[in-house]
């Protein structure tokens, strides 16, 4: 089948609408953008705010022949091509474990990675981006932590369809890469874009909390934090990174 294109105005979640879809056999690299969510989400079950016209929000469906435990370090491989693909921009845009890009120090995009698995045993993904272009400035009243938008970063704003085309290819090329040779390969200058780089952080668990250095991340995705005990990896899931 070919990849399919869907462009709404509106939808709940653009990752909804391929888990919609999951039983027709879609395509690879088969993309739905639209211009509002009604429902835009991010991990936990947290909402993302998704004005109309204010950002580009962006989901890709992917039939991967990895397992769901190589998938797992997705979501940080789409982070890392994201970012360099603003820094070829001109963005100093940072990439935050594991699915979040900031720029000085702000929240400008989030990666939504959801996982199906199949009957051969492999997963298929949907790459959920989110990327703050233009927000209008009532946005914080509903965001709880710093943001930023492209507009404060590129002057002028390149069109949306350049840069939602830019977006997806780097997405698909990324997607590509970790078919072929999995998160490692996908790894090279993770340490020169990261945030908290050889940063004491503070890794929160509920009511949990660790201190240590961050230093990096795994082949699985894992993040790697010099604790008092040494170096241990941490999985996503329930965690939360935070400067200390
Ligand atoms: P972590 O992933 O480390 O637990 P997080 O706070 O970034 O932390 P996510 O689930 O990744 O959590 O993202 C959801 C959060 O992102 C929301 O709770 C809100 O604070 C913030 N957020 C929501 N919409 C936007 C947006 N359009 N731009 C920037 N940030 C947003
Ligand atoms: C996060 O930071 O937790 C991830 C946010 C991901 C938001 C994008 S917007 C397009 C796609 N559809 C969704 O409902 N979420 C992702």
């Amino acid at each position: 089948a070919d990849a399919e294109l869907h462009v709404l105005p509106l939808v709940d979640s653009t990752n909804q609408f391929w888990l919609n879809k999951k039983d027709q056999n879609v395509a690879s690299g088969s993309a739905c953008w639209a211009e509002c969510q009604s429902a835009g989400r991010g991990r936990r079950g947290r909402s993302w705010q998704s004005p109309f016209g204010a950002a580009l929000y962006c989901s890709v469906w992917w039939q991967s022949q990895c397992n769901l435990s190589e998938l797992m370090g997705l979501s940080v491989a789409v982070g890392l091509a994201m970012t360099r693909w603003l820094q070829q921009m001109g963005v100093p845009a940072q990439v935050k474990w594991p699915n979040d890009i900031y720029i000085d120090n702000k929240k400008v995009a989030g990666i939504l990675v959801e996982l199906e698995s199949r009957s051969d045993g492999c997963g298929s993904a949907v790459v959920g981006v989110g990327l703050n272009v233009n927000l209008p400035k009532q946005a914080s009243d509903q965001i709880d932590q710093p943001w930023t938008d492209l507009s404060q970063w590129l002057k002028p704003v390149p069109p949306r369809t350049n840069l939602a085309a830019g977006l997806y290819q780097a997405i698909v090329d990324c997607l590509e890469a970790f078919e072929r040779g999995g998160l490692q390969h996908c790894l090279t200058d993770w340490s020169r874009y990261d945030v908290y780089h050889d940063q004491a952080v503070c890794l929160v668990m509920g009511a949990h909390q660790i201190q240590g250095v961050c230093r990096g991340v795994d082949g699985q995705g894992a993040l790697l934090v010099e604790t008092q005990d040494g170096l241990r990896s941490f999985f996503g899931g329930e965690l939360s990174l935070r400067q200390a």
